[in-house]
């Protein structure tokens, strides 16, 4: 068996509603290794409570996770990280007033004991956040003890990447709408954080609505409509305008929205 095409991930007939609100039915994706795959999908499509689901902020009614074919219970943010899974949120939650390694660190931070008494490791803090950064981001910052309200977006977002992959065995980066509040340049400089990330081995489930983000950074688009999977497309075997008609659905005439 073609070990490459065993799915790192596998969520199966996930159904989540919020009161009287179906915000997912029967919805099912894989993601195999090395893999960047797109969730596209029109507001409330139900992408980011379907990536919510999976890392633990909200338990589905219906459905089952498995990670390496090992079914899974998910029902906190810990569970989800410990099975692999981080999330990368697109307010990014960095303490602006913090170092990038102190936030890369945020509550993990290694200690050191004097005379029994614990201190942050500031040193060593400091240079496995450079490495952390360099290895598995693939960027250097031009001064690592600088704020990160002095960053530039594709910097900070590079500080937020950091942050979910310390865990020393990343199987799956999940990117809510990484791009949406970037220029074009700090877009081009998180596509590279993004196939830096996917080069050192780990699976990214990228969510966007932006077509050509979508068609240059993603192996496959997966498309909601309505709470539904609506479809799953190979980037390179479609076109935009094939995974516009799933996302707003045969009836309407794509040409016609131009
Ligand atoms: N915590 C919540 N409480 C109530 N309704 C929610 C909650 N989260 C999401 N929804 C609803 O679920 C649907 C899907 O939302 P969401 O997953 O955020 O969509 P998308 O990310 O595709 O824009 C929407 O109708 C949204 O209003
Ligand atoms: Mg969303």
């Amino acid at each position: 068996m073609d070990e490459s095409k065993q799915p790192v991930l596998q969520m199966t007939g996930i159904s989540k509603s919020f009161g009287g609100l179906r915000a997912l039915i029967d919805v099912s994706m894989d993601l195999f290794p090395n893999e960047i795959l797109a969730i596209a999908g029109e507001n409330g499509a139900g992408k980011s409570t379907l990536i919510k689901v999976l890392t633990g902020i909200y338990r589905a009614d219906k459905g089952e996770i498995r990670v390496h074919g090992k079914k899974l219970n998910i029902s906190t943010r810990r569970d989800s990280i410990n099975a692999g899974i981080a999330a990368v949120y697109q307010n990014l939650g960095l303490v602006d007033t913090l170092t990038a390694p102190a936030n890369v660190f945020l509550g993990l931070e290694p200690v050191k004991r004097i005379l029994g008494i614990p201190f942050i490791d500031n040193s060593t803090m400091r240079s496995r956040a450079v490495a952390v950064l360099r290895d598995r981001v693939g960027i250097e910052l031009p001064d690592i003890d600088a704020p990160t309200r002095n960053f530039s977006g594709g910097q900070r977002q590079a500080v937020a990447i950091a942050r979910a992959v310390i865990g020393a065995d990343l199987k799956v980066l999940v990117m809510d709408e990484p791009l949406a509040a970037l220029g074009p340049e700090e877009t081009r400089n998180t596509f590279n954080l993004i196939r830096a990330v996917r080069q050192r081995g780990t699976a990214i489930i990228l969510i966007s609505h932006n077509l050509d983000h979508v068609f240059q950074l993603a192996d496959r688009v997966l498309v909601m409509r309505g709470g539904k999977h609506a479809g799953v497309a190979e980037v390179a075997r479609s076109s935009k305008r094939d995974v516009l008609g799933m996302i707003v659905g045969s009836d309407v005439d794509v040409d016609a929205m131009a």
